[in-house]
């Protein structure tokens, strides 16, 4: 089946996909040219991850992302998005406060930005009992388990998580409570293989891996990772298949060359009026008549 004639993907039929081995794609986006070509390609599920923070505004974290930033990128991807499923990521303090505050952003994720769900980190009991909110309020929720960056200050740095058996353990714990709390698919980042795969084998719904190992129902990865679109650290997880940066730099660098040497615009790239008019424009403006 080609990526045209594949149905919309919903969240049932995400969640149909546990334990078929047809593994879920999915990239993070933030705007409408790029979502629009992953869409095309045939991604299951568009991210518009709350790390566009770091990717796309410079910040050296996840945590001054708002809640307005946020709308602001979902609404070009969910326009892009004719078969993939939009997930919007609930920002830092977006959901801290209260219930009410968690549903009413929850809300706008689906009614400003268009969005088809939304993804929260963390499986605290207060966090599990948000998640029976949404859901109850009929927002799909996709939960985060593992290294979940809002809470980088806890962990004192993006650390790989879950490498003793107790801390394993949690995190398998926390994996089972998401699911019990109604979450339609689990987000695993940055955890040993073999507690992914843990995870995978013992919930119902489907774990989606980000420096998880291969043994998780699908991948996701930020897309300025994927197509090597910075010159920053990049974790051991990340496999980049293109250089963006390269390719830019290349390009943003012979074009400045050309404007300095005046070698661009040449006549290819520059409009011409006719030369009758040209001629006349250089006459100058005709003289008024005189009046007899
Ligand atoms: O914000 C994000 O991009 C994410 C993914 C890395 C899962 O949360």
């Amino acid at each position: 089946m080609t990526a045209n004639e594949q149905p919309r993907v919903t969240i049932p039929s995400i969640r149909a996909r546990k334990g078929t081995g047809e593994k879920i794609v999915s990239i993070t986006a933030y705007d409408y040219a790029i979502a629009s070509i992953m869409d095309a390609v045939g991604v299951d599920i568009l991210l518009v991850g709350d790390s566009l923070g770091m990717v796309l505004l410079g910040y050296e974290n996840t945590l001054p992302v708002t809640m307005d930033e946020m709308i602001d990128h979902t609404k070009p991807v969910a326009r892009a998005a004719r078969k993939a499923l939009v997930v919007g990521d609930m920002p830092f303090m977006s959901y801290h406060l209260s219930k009410e505050q968690a549903l009413a952003n929850a809300g706008r994720f689906i009614k400003e930005g268009g969005a088809d769900a939304v993804k929260m980190e963390g499986a605290s009991p207060r966090r599990l009992r948000l998640i029976e909110t949404l859901v109850e309020a009929d927002i799909p929720v996709l939960a985060h388990v593992g290294l979940t960056p809002q809470s980088v200050g806890r962990f004192g740095g993006f650390k790989v998580q879950g490498t003793t058996p107790e801390d394993a353990r949690r995190i398998i714990g926390e994996a089972r409570a998401v699911e019990k709390a109604g979450a339609f698919a689990l987000v695993v980042e940055c955890v040993p293989a073999e507690v992914a795969a843990e995870i995978t084998s013992s919930i119902g719904i489907p774990t989606i891996g980000i420096g998880a190992g291969p043994h998780c129902d699908g991948q996701i990865i930020v897309f300025h990772d994927l197509v090597g679109c910075h010159g920053g650290y990049l974790p051991k997880f990340v496999k980049m298949y293109a250089y963006l940066h390269g390719v830019i730099s290349d390009a943003v660098g012979r074009y400045r060359d050309d404007v300095r040497s005046g070698v661009f615009p040449d006549d290819e790239h520059s409009y011409h009026m006719k030369p009758e008019a040209a001629r006349r424009l250089k006459r100058g403006p005709k003289k008024a008549g005189k009046r007899t």
